[in-house]
């Protein structure tokens, strides 16, 4: 099973948006997701609430043993992904799911302020490998990418420069993402769509 987490430090950098779309993908294409929604926030449970329902399963987990909880949830499932919340508020939950994840993503937006916090986010994953059984892999997810601009390319060059693994899908700044929240999501086609096929493919390079 392929098992994916959403993480940053800080809230409000696409965490819930991309679980939520990255699920629909997998499930568009015939496998069997698993959303675990670990944020006491609970955002990713109350849209497929308002959305009466995601054809999958989804479960909140806001707890900091998720990592010994989530495989029985996920049971039968090809992939599992866990919507995580911001480290800097909730570390326990967010440790337990470094602990556990195979992919651990990090949404961000090419913006001064989050880039400045990739720092620590790193060095939170470099200290969850070091009790891990196995390896992880960590990668940056460009999101809210304004289409055209500088500031994209520019913020991959910076990322990749640190030592960030940055993916080469992008998910631009739409209205069809910020609009979503709450309704049935469509991702066939999408950059969710690509992000999807990106992960598999590392999955099976075991990068
Ligand atoms: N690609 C995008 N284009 C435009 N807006 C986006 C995109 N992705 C996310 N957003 C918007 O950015 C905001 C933050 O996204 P989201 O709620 O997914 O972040 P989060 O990291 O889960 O936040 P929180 O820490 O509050 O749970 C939301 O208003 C969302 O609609
Ligand atoms: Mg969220």
């Amino acid at each position: 099973m392929l098992t994916i987490a959403f993480i940053n430090l800080k809230p409000g950098t696409g965490k819930t948006t991309s679980a939520v779309w990255l699920a629909h993908a997998f499930h568009a294409r015939g496998l069997r997701p698993f959303l675990a929604d670990a944020d006491p926030g609970a955002s990713s449970l109350r849209w497929s609430d308002l959305a009466d329902g995601f054809p999958f399963p989804v479960a909140g987990l806001p707890v900091k043993d998720l990592h010994r909880r989530v495989g029985d949830f996920a049971r039968g499932c090809d992939v599992a992904i866990v919507d995580v919340p911001q480290v800097e508020d909730h570390a326990g939950i967010a440790r337990s799911a470094m602990r556990w994840a195979r992919e651990i993503v990090i949404p961000v937006a090419p913006a001064g302020v989050e880039l400045d916090r990739m720092g620590p986010i790193k060095g939170e994953i470099e200290d969850m490998a070091a009790v891990r059984a196995d390896e992880a892999r960590a990668c940056v997810l460009l999101n809210r990418v304004v289409t055209n601009a500088a500031s994209g390319p520019a913020a991959r060059k910076v990322l990749t420069d640190l030592g960030h693994d940055v993916l080469s899908t992008t998910v631009p700044r739409l209205e069809l993402y910020s609009q979503s929240f709450g309704g049935p999501v469509s991702a066939v086609g999408t950059a969710y769509d690509e992000l999807a096929t990106e992960l598999l493919a590392r999955d099976g390079a075991g990068r």
